[in-house]
């Protein structure tokens, strides 16, 4: 019989998914044996939310940011051509993104903490919300923020105008290593209660980290994944790390592309195994190593997928890191999904499963 260690090893690690010896040996699988992994996280998709993908139009919001992490291309210290969005912009990328059918829409940037920037987010949520309602979207566009930390307050205030999801990475669980690639005035204790603080506040919460990060070992990703579950996340949005050349981390020894985009998927689909009815974005890093890795996301449990709304001439200068895909145009997006055999879920919120069984428990 084919593939009968790695099937024995998934047998055992269900029984008790929250191993992490046993993660960490699935993390580490490579070609062919992969293949139990995948189509035991693909069933698990199937089973807990179905084999719909949720389409996202993301819209690049401001290419500003105040922090310095070492790894990002749109780092503090960077000199990089800045950017933010008027209003009608964002907002003309929200009607495209309505009457493509696609029901929700990311807006991202960097982190910027100021009442001013809420203000704008505040009014740009409120605008999309009033200008995206029809027939067939009668509350408007679904809307997720990932702008990274604010106060309890702000949190509150973004979603008192309408938002309903938040996005907010950890980008590691291991204290040392987030502090190996974040400056002194970070830490990763500010994020967790910030994640906290927009549970409390009522959002559908997503987080994730970065896979593939010079020194992070499969132990670490083990427990990246053990964290998910403990957060009661509702959504995980991961990708493997890309180095970025203008950034202190630019030219640090890391896995292959091909062992990063592999660590990726096996994320992807241990995560499925472990948190079950969960959004998993297939992500644009994904695509970074591979220019089928967001299909092969979606093959291993991912089940939302966010094309860049952001119009393309702001666009190139939203770079997280070098290698970052051109996207394709929209309907071939589409057209790759059906070709996977999935079918993208045409004018619904897509809300996480989870949510609402998190909600039903409070
Ligand atoms: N490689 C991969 N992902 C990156 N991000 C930022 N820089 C990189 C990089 N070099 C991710 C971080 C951040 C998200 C917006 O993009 O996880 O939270």
């Amino acid at each position: 019989m084919k593939h009968l260690f790695e099937k024995h090893l998934l047998e055992h690690f269900l029984k008790a998914p929250s191993d992490p010896a046993r993660i960490s040996q699935l993390l580490s699988l490579t070609g062919e044996a992969c293949e139990p992994l995948r189509a035991a996280a693909y069933d698990c998709m199937k089973q807990n939310v179905g084999e719909d993908v949720y389409f996202r139009g993301l819209v690049e919001v401001t290419n500003r940011c105040g922090l310095n992490c070492l790894y990002c291309g749109i780092r503090r210290d960077n000199s990089v051509e800045r950017y933010t969005l008027s209003e009608d912009d964002i907002c003309g990328a929200a009607k495209v993104c309505a009457e493509m059918g696609f029901g929700s829409l990311v807006l991202q940037s960097g982190e910027l903490r100021s009442d001013k920037y809420v203000d704008f987010i505040c009014r740009v949520v409120e605008r999309i919300k009033r200008e995206t309602k029809n027939e067939r979207l009668p509350m408007g566009l679904g809307i997720t923020l990932s702008l990274g930390v604010f106060s309890q307050g702000q949190f509150q205030r973004m979603f008192d105008a309408g938002a309903h999801r938040y996005l907010l990475r950890i980008e590691t669980s291991n204290e040392q290593l987030f502090g190996q690639i974040h400056p002194a005035d970070q830490s990763l204790g500010e994020r967790l209660d910030a994640i906290a603080m927009l549970q409390q506040v009522g959002f559908q919460t997503g987080t994730g980290v970065m896979i593939g990060l010079p020194g992070q070992t499969l132990a670490m990703l083990a427990q990246d994944v053990l964290m998910f579950k403990k957060l009661d996340i509702d959504m995980v949005g991961m990708g493997p790390f890309l180095p970025s050349r203008n950034t202190p981390m630019g030219e640090n020894p890391i896995l292959s592309a091909s062992k990063r985009l592999q660590l990726g998927l096996n994320m992807i689909a241990v995560t499925r195994l472990v948190c079950g009815d969960i959004n998993i974005a297939s992500t644009t890093a994904l695509e970074g190593l591979d220019p089928n890795g967001r299909q092969k996301g979606l093959l291993y449990g991912a089940n939302v997928a966010m094309p860049n709304l952001t119009p393309p001439e702001n666009r190139v200068n939203y770079k997280l890191y070098d290698d970052k895909p051109v996207m394709q145009p929209v309907d071939s997006a589409v057209a790759s999904i059906e070709k996977i055999g999935r079918k993208v879920a045409i004018n619904k919120f897509g809300d996480s499963r989870h949510f609402a069984s998190r909600f039903a428990r409070r």
